[in-house]
């Protein structure tokens, strides 16, 4: 079973992304045949720094190897590396009616915000299927804003497969319900579009000060909290603490007695516990960097022999193949 999931090189990795994508993906790893990628093409559509495309494409390699992606159980790379994919984009936009495009729900969301839509944020969803069907993908893992786009995956491999005879597997999506949305500082779900973030890695004062900034409401320390489970402090700690140790700060809180700085105070300590280990092994690599690019470039390498295959038959069964 191959199993395939992309991540942006957008921005600085977060909470959110570690237990909505980064986690379930790590732990996915030894499930099956994992290809994971770093989606540097598809930040193309919204990011026109090119310093900054190179360093974030490094972070993530070195965010997701430090947090226990192992290049060893699986393929990591650099979308930008197998340049096959823009080539199966081109072959694949022939079978992709616009109406498919212009109804994703993550284009128009951008358009009713008022961004100015070039092309490729139009057909992201195309390069998005590209690398789905070119390595033959069986399962891909996705937050929920990403399954439309594994669906219009499907109907442009069965269009393909309709006209040109079977060639492309046909994906489905995993979608991690088990998984909820994690709540940023302010409350709101945790996305770098909010500023409510809390990064993964960082300086110990400034996550410091990011934690004892989530907002709480007025209540006194002593006054019993019967809302206890909801509140963003104690949800952010069952999922960095043991189920004991999370259950007991939320009685506490529930009972009265347990002041907001005090919660976030030992929410800062269970979060840096929790990340001490991941830490040690980002320092290590960031030292070895040779090591990571050497480890992405093989990677590619693999990445790009399934890639010629499923391409070569694309080809053929296109009449593109030799003449
Ligand atoms: P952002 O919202 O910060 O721009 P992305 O959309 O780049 O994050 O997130 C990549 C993946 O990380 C998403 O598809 C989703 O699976 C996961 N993710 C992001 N934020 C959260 C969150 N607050 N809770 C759960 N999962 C999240
Ligand atoms: N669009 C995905 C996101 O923003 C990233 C991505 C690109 C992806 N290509 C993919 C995810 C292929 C799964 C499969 O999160």
């Amino acid at each position: 079973m191959r199993i395939l999931t992309g991540i942006q090189p957008t921005g600085t990795l977060h909470l959110g992304n570690y237990f909505g994508a980064m986690r379930p993906a790590i732990n996915l790893q030894t499930q099956g045949e994992a290809f994971y990628f770093i989606a540097d093409l598809h930040s193309m559509t919204a990011l026109f720094d090119p310093k900054a495309r190179l360093e974030n494409v490094l972070n993530v390699a070195l965010d997701f190897m430090a947090c226990g992606l192992d290049p060893d159980k699986c393929i990591f790379f650099r979308q930008s590396d197998v340049p096959e994919v823009t080539e199966l984009t081109w072959i694949l936009s022939a079978m992709t009616p616009m109406g498919l495009l212009e109804r994703c729900h993550s284009y128009k969301d951008k358009l009713s915000k008022g961004i100015e839509a070039n092309h490729a944020l139009f057909s992201y969803p195309l390069l998005m299927a590209a690398d789905i069907l070119l390595y033959e993908t069986n399962i891909v893992p996705v937050g929920k804003d990403q399954k439309q786009h594994v669906e219009v995956t499907r109907d442009i491999a069965i269009k393909f497969n309709n006209t040109y005879g079977p060639t492309l597997v046909i994906p489905e999506p995993q979608i991690q319900e088990s998984v909820a949305v994690v709540p940023g500082i302010d409350g709101q779900k945790m996305s770098k579009s909010y500023n409510n973030t809390i990064s993964i890695f960082g300086d110990e004062k400034s996550i410091r000060k990011r934690i004892m900034g989530i907002q709480m409401d007025s209540r006194s320390p002593d006054e019993p909290k019967p809302d206890a489970d909801k509140n963003s402090a104690i949800l952010l700690m069952k999922l960095l603490a043991e189920p004991s140790v999370a259950q007991e700060y939320e009685d506490r809180l529930r009972a009265g007695g347990l002041g907001y700085g005090d919660l976030k105070k030992s929410l800062f300590e269970i979060y840096w516990n929790y990340f001490e280990p991941a830490r040690k092994r980002r320092a290590e690599l960031a030292a070895n960097l040779d090591f990571v690019r050497q480890s992405l470039g093989e990677a590619a390498e693999k990445a790009r022999k399934v890639a010629a295959v499923v391409l070569d038959r694309v080809k053929k069964a296109s009449g593109l193949g030799p003449v």
